[in-house]
């Protein structure tokens, strides 16, 4: 039997190549030796005002993304979250399981409260349950993440093993997988903040869809130190990040870099490096093109996604109802 893995995307802002080289590469690499199922979550995204009309668009933007990238209907299981209502349900339940002070110490929830204050809704504040929902429903082993999420996984984690400590063996207990490269991919405009696709200044990230002139002055403008040698020295926010994109889209070895780069100036790195993300991106960019111009493809596929995890998860949320003595 292989092993489960789930992982989730949030259709907000944009996909930028942190997500993809912190997360979905690895979901596409996953796909021959793991049983796949990957999410659209269109439920965590309302946890954070959103204009209805930019969410739908959104939401069959990323899957259709997904697809382009190299997700495999056929080998994954691609669904929207909204779609399959156990979530919601088994979010409250587990709700009334999960302590406060487990929500109260979630680090992304402090960050995203503090930036909206008095706004912030009791969904953002809860997000961690849904999730753990998420990931309990479909049994899964592993949730390869950026490491932004690893808090979160682990928070589901625990929240099986106590769950299951009260009522047997009901869920299988999740572990984040967190890759060595490309995990916490940072802002091109501030090297010192994680790249997000909330919100943010006009260089501060590479979005997949990003055309080869674009992509070109946001890396060439991307904030480096005033040094000149080019080496992954993680005292040097700037350069190393811009590496690490390297490392993670070429596979190249760090020494190897390191080693082409010696006595080139920034600039000639930043050069090789915008070419090897526009070739990175274009295939994807093409597939995504032709996928996005096949009417009707995308629904039918995420129709088909959701017909697969319902069974799964309505197995398990009985499960659960039973434990619990519900209905
Ligand atoms: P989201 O939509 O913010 O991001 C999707 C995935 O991309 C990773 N990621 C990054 N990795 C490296 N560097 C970055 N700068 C970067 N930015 C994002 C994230 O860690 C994530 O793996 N809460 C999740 C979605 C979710 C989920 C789930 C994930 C909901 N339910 C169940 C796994 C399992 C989120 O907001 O990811």
């Amino acid at each position: 039997m292989k092993k489960r893995v789930f992982s989730g995307i949030q259709p907000t802002g944009e996909i930028h190549i942190g997500r993809y080289l912190g997360a979905i590469r690895h979901w596409v690499a996953m796909q021959d030796n793991y049983d796949n199922i990957i999410c659209v979550v269109d439920l965590h995204a309302i946890t954070v005002p959103q204009d209805p009309r930019l969410l739908k668009h959104r939401i069959k933007e990323f899957a259709g993304l997904l697809l382009a990238v190299g997700i495999d209907p056929a080998r994954t299981i691609l669904f929207v979250q909204s779609h399959v209502h156990e979530h919601s349900e088994l979010a409250w339940i587990l709700n009334c399981f999960i302590p406060m002070g487990w929500m109260s110490r979630m680090t992304q929830y402090k960050e995203k409260a503090a930036k909206q204050k008095e706004q912030v809704s009791v969904g953002l504040f809860d997000y961690p349950s849904l999730m753990a929902a998420d990931i309990l429903l479909y049994d899964t082993d592993v949730v390869p993440v950026g490491d932004d999420q690893k808090q979160h996984v682990e928070l589901a984690r625990d929240a099986a093993q106590r769950f299951n400590n009260i009522y047997g063996e009901i869920f299988t207990l999740p572990e984040p997988m967190i890759a060595d490269v490309g995990a916490r991919i940072m802002g091109l405009d501030d090297p010192t903040r994680k790249m997000s696709g909330s919100e943010e200044g006009p260089n501060h990230a590479i979005a997949l869809l990003d055309g080869p002139d674009v992509i070109r002055a946001k890396i060439m403008r991307a904030t480096t130190d005033s040094l000149k040698e080019i080496r992954f020295d993680e005292s040097r926010p700037g350069i190393y990040n811009l590496l690490t994109i390297y490392h993670a889209i070429t596979g190249e070895k760090k020494q190897a870099i390191e080693a082409k780069f010696e006595g080139k100036g920034y600039s000639d790195f930043k050069k090789a490096l915008a070419e090897a993300v526009v070739e990175g991106l274009r295939l994807i960019q093409e597939r995504y093109k032709q996928i996005t111009s096949e009417k009707g493809y995308l629904d039918k596929v995420l129709a088909e996604g959701a017909a697969k995890a319902t069974p799964i998860a309505q197995k398990t949320l009985a499960r659960v109802r039973k434990a619990v003595g519900l209905g």
